[in-house]
C-alpha cells in the first residue's frame, strides 16, 4: 500500500492531491493514507501537507532511498532488502548487530556516518549526502578462508560502476582501495563472523567519495572524490545501482563456479601496483618488493629484494 500511495504522489509530479482522492484511488480510509504518509516520511520522503489541498511529494533525487534504488536493480539477492538511515555511527557496526537475523544480500546505507570505520582502526570521513556509505551482509556457504576474496569482488564492481556511469578510468590498489590520479576515492572494509570451519556472515563495507568538495587537511593530499576528478556533480543513485548490479554478477559467478576469474581480470587489468616497485607495511614491518600478480586466491604475489617470490595475504601497499 505504501508503494501504491508513493506512486500516486509521484504521478502528480509535484502537484497536490487531496487525502480524499488518494483514499479513493488506493481504496483505503483517509486515516490509513495519513498513517502511510507518515511512514513514507520516516523513510526520508519529503511530503508537504497543506490545508484543503492535501499532499504533495517534493522532488527528492538526492537521497539514496530504498524504493528509488530498487527500481533500478536487476539483482535477485543483492539489495532486495535495504535499510536506509539519514545518520548512523557506522553501517558496518549496524550490520554486525543485525546480521544474524537478516537475509543475505541485505544492504545498509546511510546518508552520513558519525563514526565511519576504515581499516586498521582508522576513521572514515563520511559527510552527509556526499558519498556512498554502505554495507552488504552476505551469507555464502563457503569456508571462512574464502572471506577475504569478497574484497576483490567489491573492488571490481566499484571499478565497473565508476567506469560505466562516469566513463572515468580508476585503478584498483590491492587489496581494498580504488584510486584516481594517485588519490583514494573508495575504500573497502570486509569483516566476518565465523567459527573454525563455518562462516556465519560477511560484512562488506564500501565507502565512496562521490560529491565531496574538500577533505579534512589530514587526508587532503591522499583523498579525492569523483566530483573533483570529473568536474561535475555525480548522480549517486545511478552509480550505486550500477555497482550493486555488477556486484551480484561477479559474486554469483564466484559462488557458483568457485573462481574469482572475472573479478581478478578486472583487478589485474586495472591495477595501480602490478609491475611496480612497492613498499609493503605489515604491522611494524616494512619491506620493498615488486608487485608481480594477484593470485587465483586473491593474494598479492611479490618479488622481494632478495629475489624470492612470495604471496601476501594482507597489508598496506604504497608506491
Ligand atoms: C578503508 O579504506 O580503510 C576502508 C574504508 C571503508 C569505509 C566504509 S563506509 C561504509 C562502511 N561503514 C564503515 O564504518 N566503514 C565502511
Amino acid at each position: 500500500m505504501k508503494n501504491k500511495i508513493l506512486q500516486e504522489l509521484m504521478d502528480q509530479q509535484g502537484q497536490y492531491i487531496s487525502g480524499e482522492a488518494l483514499a479513493e484511488k488506493c481504496k483505503v480510509s483517509r486515516t490509513a493514507i495519513w498513517k502511510h504518509i507518515n511512514n513514507l516520511r520516516k523513510l526520508g520522503y519529503i511530503i508537504e501537507t497543506a490545508n484543503k489541498k492535501g499532499y504533495r511529494l517534493l522532488e527528492n533525487n538526492s537521497l539514496l532511498l530504498p524504493a528509488e534504488i530498487q527500481k533500478h536493480l536487476t539483482t535477485k539477492e543483492i539489495g532486495k532488502n535495504i535499510i536506509h538511515f539519514n545518520s548512523i555511527d557506522s553501517t558496518n557496526s549496524y550490520a554486525k548487530g543485525i546480521a544474524d537475523k537478516t537475509p543475505s544480500g541485505t544492504l545498509i546505507i546511510s546518508e552520513e556516518q558519525l563514526s565511519g570505520r576504515g581499516r586498521l582502526g582508522r576513521e572514515w570521513e563520511s559527510p552527509k549526502g556526499d558519498g556512498i556509505w554502505m554495507t552488504l551482509i552476505l551469507k555464502p556457504k563457503f569456508p571462512p578462508s574464502e572471506g577475504g576474496k569478497l574484497t576483490q569482488i567489491a573492488a571490481a564492481s566499484v571499478w565497473q560502476g565508476i567506469n560505466k556511469v562516469l566513463g572515468l578510468k580508476s585503478l584498483i590498489k590491492w587489496p581494498n582501495d580504488i584510486v584516481i590520479n594517485g588519490k583514494k576515492v573508495c575504500g573497502i572494509l570486509t569483516e566476518m563472523s565465523a567459527e573454525l570451519n563455518q562462516l556465519h556472515y560477511l560484512i562488506v563495507g564500501i565507502g565512496i567519495n562521490v560529491n565531496n568538495e574538500a577533505f579534512h587537511n589530514t587526508i587532503a593530499d591522499k583523498a579525492t572524490s569523483l566530483f573533483l576528478e570529473k568536474g561535475e556533480k555525480i548522480n549517486r543513485r545511478a552509480l550505486l545501482c550500477e555497482i550493486l548490479n555488477a556486484f551480484e554478477l561477479l559474486y554469483d559467478s564466484f559462488v557458483k563456479e568457485g573462481t574469482l576469474k572475472e573479478s581478478l581480470n578486472i583487478c589485474r587489468n586495472n591495477s595501480a601496483i602490478l609491475g611496480k616497485e612497492v613498499i609493503i607495511q605489515q604491522g611494524a614491518n616494512q619491506a620493498k618488493a615488486k608487485a608481480v600478480d594477484i593470485t587465483e586466491e586473491g593474494l598479492l604475489e611479490v618479488l622481494t629484494e632478495e629475489g624470492k617470490k612470495t604471496e601476501i595475504l594482507t597489508g598496506e601497499v604504497s608506491i
